[in-house]
């Protein structure tokens, strides 16, 4: 199955998430792909790649099509493999806007890869451009980041209207997952105000389990590991693991939470 992680707001923690939910599925026994699809490279940095050393990316199986296989590497975690982001994603609008089937590329380069792992999460990167359509059109799920911050939900309303153009303009089957509320700081009162908002018009589509603020979060990146070898026994692990059993049950055939929203 593949899954994407989504928002066209920057910094809701799409990385973190794709990052550890990933990396508590490779736990969970199951072969694991994470696909980093942003120029920053963040996913890729944080699982201990170093920026001189991204080649090949996700760019050479989107411009040029070379395999997945290929492109590929394995990473320290067992069961976790990555394909690197990095500069070369940058002008991706241009290099894909001359090409017929522009916004199929990701899906068809996808399409071998699915035999070989349980799982694909795809890191989008803050935007909802070509990468993004590209990751929406090849995923059987999406995730939503949210950010309970006082422009999320005017914003998220927006980012689900857009999603579901996409998705019946290009004719894509990808299924809203679930919202999963990110870096939670359950101490403010606009947090409380914009979770119970959220919660309330989109009952249980929006994940039960929260993801709280978590410094151990904040410093797993700097260890180029995941949440789950940094620190096992953080809250921030604790939540990154709930969430992936609620994913795990949603993704069910048959059981996927919502068609339409
Ligand atoms: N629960 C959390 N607690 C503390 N820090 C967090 C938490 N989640 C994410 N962060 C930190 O917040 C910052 C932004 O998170 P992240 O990079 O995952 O967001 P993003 O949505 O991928 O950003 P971008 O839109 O730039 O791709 C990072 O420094 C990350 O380590
Ligand atoms: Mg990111």
């Amino acid at each position: 199955m593949i899954i994407c992680v989504i928002n066209n707001k920057g910094g809701t923690a799409k990385t973190t998430t794709s990052v550890s939910l990933a990396g508590a599925m490779a736990q969970s026994g199951l072969q694991t792909l994470l696909v980093d699809l942003d120029a920053q490279a963040s996913a890729s940095l944080s699982l201990g790649e170093a920026t001189g050393a991204l080649s090949p990316s996700s760019a050479d199986i989107l411009f040029s099509g070379m395999p997945v296989a290929e492109a590929a590497r394995r990473t320290q975690v067992a069961g976790l493999d990555l394909v690197t982001g990095g500069m070369d994603l940058a002008n991706a609008d241009l290099v894909l806007g001359g090409i017929a089937g522009r916004e199929k590329r990701l899906a068809q380069a996808l399409r071998p890869a699915r035999a070989d792992y349980d799982f694909i999460i795809l890191d989008c990167p803050p935007a909802l451009s070509l990468l993004p359509v590209n990751a929406l059109v090849a995923a059987d799920g999406c995730i939503v980041c949210v950010s309970p911050d006082y422009l999320a939900y005017e914003g998220l309303m927006a980012l689900l209207r857009a999603v579901e153009h996409i998705r019946d303009g290009i004719g894509a089957r990808v299924a809203l997952l679930g919202i999963v509320l990110t870096m939670v700081n359950p101490g403010l009162k606009v947090t409380r105000q914009i979770s119970d908002d959220v919660r309330r018009r989109y009952g249980d589509l929006v994940f039960a389990t929260e993801i709280r603020r978590d410094v151990k979060l904040a410093e797993a990146p700097g260890s180029g590991l995941t949440i789950f070898e940094h620190a096992p026994a953080s809250k921030g692990a604790t939540a990154y693991r709930a969430l992936c059993d609620e994913v795990l049950a949603r993704c069910r055939p048959g059981d996927v939470a919502a068609e339409s929203y």
